[in-house]
């Protein structure tokens, strides 16, 4: 057994899974199908299992498969959506195709509008199934109550409790007149945000009936309103202590200037980052990183996609800190595929003014009086983590190669085709031959290249004009 590095093998995730070897990969980034979510249109997908707990069986059940074959170091990042019980999947087109008596969310034994929790099942799963649970990431697509951003969302219909205008269909009339009638005009009754513009003028005002004449032409409706969703969870799980993690590749820009902080009255509880021990500080000693601060476990982004893929991918952005923090930028050994690590300098810096030069000491200003210092980590250097090097010392030095990222469901390759652009090897499975041939083999390709295929169509045309 060896691993297809740089391929993507055309089968079931867990049939490819089975003929990796031990031990082979680095990190596995992933967004498995979605329960009732999607017909990908290939025999044997995932996701149309004929209840919740079924399908996550299924996904346990791969990913012990994988856990063989991720390194003891290495982490698991899974991306989850959710689902409401009794709603369709993908427009309410989701049924056509699919064998009756399969997927159904009804099939919950819950009252409909009900939110399935099927993220966190899926977690809650994967823990009691050995794995170590060490992140629960919110990817926000949408934001409330933040002035320089809103994001995107995928529209909901959501209403509350209002009285309406009462509105009749215009089928009635056109019936009379011989016209054509929209197709959706049915759904109206349900929801108001759901129908198009064109629905909407296929009725017109009520000239008067039962359900509106003692109500001065307005109808009572009960919506039964929640917040529109603007988040998925990307889950961060470990399969041991111990793991690979590089936080210097992910650290974020401070958001404000040590110099302007002042400081809160009496003792705070911080988190050291180095130890990760919550620990009493006074407020003048509370340490600021100018290298930039630990990256937060919400991550805003908005949905990309990628023009030739007809369904949602990955973001790029999201795939981007998941491979830094979990691969080595340096590589890993040739031999033993111990990922290097920085050589990481940490030391006290005096607090300086904007001209880079160190302060006069301010009487008036109090971190100055304090003689406050920061906490400041660069990275001099890389060293690789096993002892290989020393053992066949004979050799002039064992080069590190590319650490591997896996993806057992790579639809149109992004984290192959993030993977490739961050110089890591991938590797991964996917069961739609269409989705391979047709999108991911052409997102990588494009990666390694970094010529898009309109690009060379344009070019070709050019060619020939
Ligand atoms: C949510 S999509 C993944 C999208 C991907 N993250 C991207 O950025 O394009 C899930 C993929 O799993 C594939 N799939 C479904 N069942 C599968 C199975 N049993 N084995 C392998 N792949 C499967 C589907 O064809 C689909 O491409
Ligand atoms: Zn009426
Ligand atoms: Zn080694």
């Amino acid at each position: 057994m060896t691993l297809p590095i740089n391929q993507i093998i055309n089968k079931d995730w867990i049939e490819a899974a089975k003929e990796l070897p031990d031990q082979s990969v680095h990190c596995i980034i992933t967004s498995p199908p979605y329960w009732g979510q999607r017909n990908y249109g290939v025999e044997g997908q995932l996701g149309l299992e004929a209840t919740p707990e079924l399908h996550i069986e299924k996904l346990v059940a791969g990913f012990r498969e994988l856990r063989r074959v991720l390194r003891d170091d290495g982490t698991l990042w899974v991306n989850y959506g959710d689902k409401y019980a009794g709603s369709g999947g993908e427009n309410d087109n989701f049924s056509k195709g699919i064998k009756k008596g399969t997927v159904n969310s009804q099939n919950t034994n819950l009252d409909s509008g009900n939110l399935l929790g099927l993220a966190w099942r899926l977690a809650l799963a994967l823990q009691a199934d050995g794995w170590i649970l060490r992140s629960d990431i919110i990817w926000a697509k949408g934001l409330s109550f933040c002035d320089s951003y809103s994001g995107s969302v995928m529209p909901e219909s959501v209403n509350g409790w209002r009285w309406e205008r009462c509105r009749v269909k215009v089928k009635e009339l056109r019936k009379r007149t011989g016209g054509k009638i929209a197709e959706n005009q049915d759904r109206n009754d349900a929801d108001g945000g759901r129908i198009g513009n064109q629905a909407w003028n296929e009725y017109k005002d009520c000239p008067g009936c039962p359900k509106c004449e003692k109500n001065g032409g307005y109808v009572f409706r009960k919506g039964s309103w929640r917040p529109t969703k603007g988040h998925e969870y990307l889950f961060m799980f470990a399969k041991k202590q111990g793991y690979y993690c590089d936080m210097e590749a992910v650290r974020e820009p401070q958001t404000s200037d040590p110099n302007k902080i002042k400081p809160a009255k009496g003792v705070k509880n911080v988190c050291d980052e180095t130890t990760g021990k919550m620990m009493r500080f006074k407020p003048q000693e509370i340490f600021f990183n100018p290298s930039g601060r630990n990256l937060r476990d919400v991550w805003v982004i908005n949905p990309q996609v990628w023009s030739r893929a007809h369904y949602a991918t990955f973001p790029e952005k999201l795939v981007e800190p998941i491979i830094k923090v979990s691969t080595s930028q340096k590589g890993v050994c040739p031999k033993c595929g111990s990922q290097w690590c920085r050589v990481v300098d940490v030391y006290q810096q005096k607090l300086t003014g904007s001209t880079g030069k160190t302060k006069v000491p301010n009487a008036n200003n109090w971190e100055e009086i304090n003689n406050r210092t920061n906490r400041v980590s660069t990275t001099l250097g890389w060293r690789p983590t096993c002892g290989c090097q020393s053992e066949i010392s004979y050799l002039k030095s064992l080069e590190p190669i590319p650490a591997v990222v896996y993806d057992p469901f790579m639809g149109s390759g992004t984290v192959a085709a993030v993977a490739a652009k961050l110089g890591r090897n991938y590797c991964g499975s996917e069961l739609s031959k269409d989705y391979l041939d047709n999108q991911a083999n052409i997102r990588i390709a494009e990666a390694e290249t970094g010529v898009t295929m309109e690009e060379i169509e344009a070019g070709q045309g050019a060619l020939f004009e």
